[in-house]
């Protein structure tokens, strides 16, 4: 909902339980007056009014004592009285970089308009946008405030739009989607990190004078940062404090940071990172930001989880999968790796159909010359020899055994050793005159020139076209280097990152609405990619290529901060673990692949005949609770300080069944086994726990049973059953 306070320069974005307050003083500058919990104020100018300064810096417009760098902006610009980081960075021909912008206009409407080329969350009703208009008369230039409030989903997301309405170029060096002031400095920052194989651990860190910052300069959003950054009430936890967090839809290049200034101000920001980007504005022309989600918790990280997860699964996945429950799949890549042929293909396919699974996923190695990893990427054309036979042939056999198609594919890239970089040599990223390096022996296509962008959605059109492919798992294994595009001139060098990502989306835009029953699933490595851009055309992603279920813990708990469990591929694998050598029990590798949406990846024919019963049981088991775990809401029963012990719960979207898991890392010695107390039962219901019949208080005030562990990496499970 949004309101319009005081002669209409004071906006009140008002969601569910949450406002953001933005106020235009007298001078034109806009200012954030509140973020946070929902207000029913009908006058708060007086809060910006009411601010005192002290400083070093300029008085703005000759005003005594006014220096936008002690208000709270939305807007923050170079070459101002504010001198903390920018928001955006512009150069104009005649060498000058100031931009002062001033407000103009505001425009408010029902829905919300597509950004052009890039993954919009649009997919609601009753969504009302603001849009703010600030211009510098100067230079000719409107800045556009983007705001939209979704508000029974608690969200409201952001971008902004740069106008050029003068007639000569402006570059510009950096533009954010969100950025936001806050009058307190007393935060801890919190963000998911890590690398390839231990992606998205929660970080939680105190703030302090200086600028916190974290990025990706990979090409992709990246193993090492997730798009994704919140302040935190000190006190924080699972289920109590206060929360502000920005999350972008974007999945390149992106920098995020948290400024605490010497007044003790904090400054949050998250945008395309300007870290080799500039972008030449033509005039008449705009440039769009990607868009943030802004989402405030007063209820911890629980919370802060329910509201992405549920606004992620009915407004920004556009799949026609999103909602729907996902086949449990088999995929062949840690059983054979790329090893096979058809024999050993359909008998992996057979025993998955006997122990129930629905999908069966051929992986690397099925095209082209391809045996290892040193040929063929860019030759989307099955290989007969090693298929024994057409692609269409293993597929109807495979369906005749009752399971689901699916393939891999890493469109994105190119093998030197491949009929495609053969024809087309000027198609990679690369600078002309220099050796371009390779990674995994493959180079990245230039996606920003749409001759690649048509040739991916032609070839993978007729690949679709062709084949009864229910699946696509789409990777993407290296970074970006030797960044040059053949298809840019030089003065546009600069944009390729953000072209790249641009002509991934535009490719993905075509084959999403062309085939749109078929179930996609990203991946880079793992989670180098995980953000709301693939989420948008892809509705799952591989969470990490690292499947031992004790390092998954830590990754799935991080993931799941931000991203829906249904988005989440979490796989049964072989031990020892093929990561990391570890051996867990085939039970604990179950309880934690089913965090997610479960598959299993491993050569199920080497199985011991008791072990195959236990698939099929986990399989049958997790066909009768995925709904819970897919589209109920999680829960995380255990502070993310303790890495001892993980314990999560689900509950039904009628809340009358639970899914509880619990995993003890290491067992302890003389430890006398606690109980594990759960949350967001009814405490007056009554509930069925295996036997026995439990109040919702006394599970919520005494808990369930935890064994005393008898050996390292212990789970436990437990159904629970509302009964009238
Ligand atoms: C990396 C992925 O994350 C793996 O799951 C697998 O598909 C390999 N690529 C295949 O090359």
């Amino acid at each position: 909902m949004l309101e319009l306070l005081d002669n209409q320069r004071t906006f009140h974005i008002q969601v569910k339980h949450t406002s953001l307050v933005l106020h235009v003083l007298p001078t034109g500058h806009v200012t954030i007056v509140y973020w946070g919990k929902r207000l029913e104020s009908k006058s708060l100018a007086y809060v910006i009014q009411d601010i005192g300064r002290a400083s070093y810096i300029s008085d703005t417009d000759g005003i005594k004592d006014f220096k936008l760098e002690q208000l709270p902006q939305a807007m923050p610009t170079f070459g101002n009285s504010d001198l903390r980081t920018p928001a955006l960075e512009l150069e104009y021909t005649d060498g000058s970089r100031i931009t002062n912008l001033r407000y103009k206009e505001f425009k408010v409407y029902s829905g919300k308009e597509h950004l052009p080329g890039l993954p919009t969350i649009t997919s609601a009703e009753g969504v009302e946008t603001v849009e703010i208009l600030l211009e510098d008369c100067v230079q000719q230039l409107i800045v556009k405030l983007v705001f939209s409030a979704f508000y029974d989903y608690d969200a409201i997301t952001q971008s902004i739009v740069v106008t050029n309405l003068s007639e000569k170029n402006v570059t510009i060096e950096k533009v954010v989607s969100s950025t936001i002031d806050f009058l307190e400095a007393d935060y801890d920052v919190c963000y998911l990190s890590g690398a390839w194989g231990r992606e998205a651990h929660r970080q939680v860190r105190p703030l302090s004078q200086g600028t916190f910052l974290l990025d990706s300069k990979r090409g992709a959003s990246g193993h090492g940062q997730n798009p994704f950054i919140a302040l935190a009430d000190k006190q924080a936890n699972e289920n109590n404090g206060f929360i502000y967090s920005m999350n972008m839809v974007y999945s390149g290049n992106f920098q995020a940071i948290a400024e605490v200034d010497m007044h003790q101000n904090t400054r949050m920001q998250i945008g395309i990172n300007p870290f080799d980007f500039a972008w030449q504005l033509a005039p008449q022309h705009s440039f769009y930001t990607p868009e943030t989600v802004l989402i405030y918790s007063d209820q911890g990280y629980n919370q802060l989880s329910s509201t992405y997860h549920r606004f992620y699964r009915e407004c920004l996945m556009k799949s026609s999968h999103a909602e729907k429950v996902r086949p449990v799949l088999i995929n062949n890549w840690e059983a054979t790796y790329f090893d096979f042929d058809k024999a050993k293909l359909l008998s992996l396919a057979k025993e998955a159909a006997d122990c129930g699974m629905e999908l069966f996923v051929l992986d690397d190695g099925w095209f082209g010359n391809r045996a290892d990893t040193t040929t063929s990427l860019g030759d989307w054309r099955p290989n007969h020899q090693k298929l024994g036979g057409s692609l269409s042939e293993l597929i109807e056999e495979i369906q005749q055994l009752g399971l689901q198609f699916g393939l891999w594919v890493e469109p994105e890239m190119v093998s030197p050793n491949s009929d495609l970089y053969r024809a087309h040599p000027d198609w990679i990223i690369q600078v002309v005159g220099r050796k371009p390096q390779l990674a995994r022996n493959q180079y990245v296509l230039d996606l920003a020139n749409p001759a690649v962008q048509d040739y991916l959605i032609s070839e993978l059109s007729a690949l679709l076209e062709k084949e009864k492919i229910a699946y696509i798992k789409w990777d993407m294994n290296r970074n970006i280097t030797d960044s040059g595009s053949n298809c840019l001139a030089a003065a546009k060098q600069k944009e390729l990152s953000h072209r790249y990502v641009l002509g991934l989306y535009h490719v993905l835009e075509a084959l999403t609405e062309k085939f749109p029953e078929v179930l996609f699933e990203s991946c880079a490595g793992g989670g180098g990619r995980y953000d709301p851009g693939m989420l948008y055309y892809m509705p799952q992603t591989w969470t990490s290529d690292d499947t031992d279920a004790i390092e998954r813990l830590p990754i799935q708990s991080g993931t799941s901060l931000i991203y829906p469990p249904i988005s989440m591929g979490c796989h049964v694998s072989a031990v020892p673990n093929h990561q990391v050598g570890r051996i867990t029990s085939m039970d604990t590798r179950g309880i934690v692949a089913m965090q997610g949406n479960l598959g299993y990846e491993l050569d199920l024919t080497q199985l011991t005949a008791e072990e195959k019963q236990l698939v099929k049981e986990q399989v049958a088991h997790y066909k009768e609770i995925r709904e819970i775990v897919q589209l109920g809401q999680l829960i995380r029963l255990t502070e993310v300080e303790n890495q001892n012990q993980y314990a999560w719960l689900y509950r039904s979207k009628d809340a009358t069944s639970f899914l509880v898991s619990f995993v003890q890392v290491l067992a302890k010695a003389n430890t006398v086994p606690k109980r594990l107390k759960l949350t967001g039962l009814d405490d007056k219901a009554y509930y069925q726990v295996g036997e026995r019949i439990c109040s919702g208080s006394e599970l919520m005030n005494i808990g369930l049973k935890l064994e005393k562990p008898t050996a390292d990496y212990a789970g436990q499970q437990w159904l629970i059953k509302k009964v009238n």
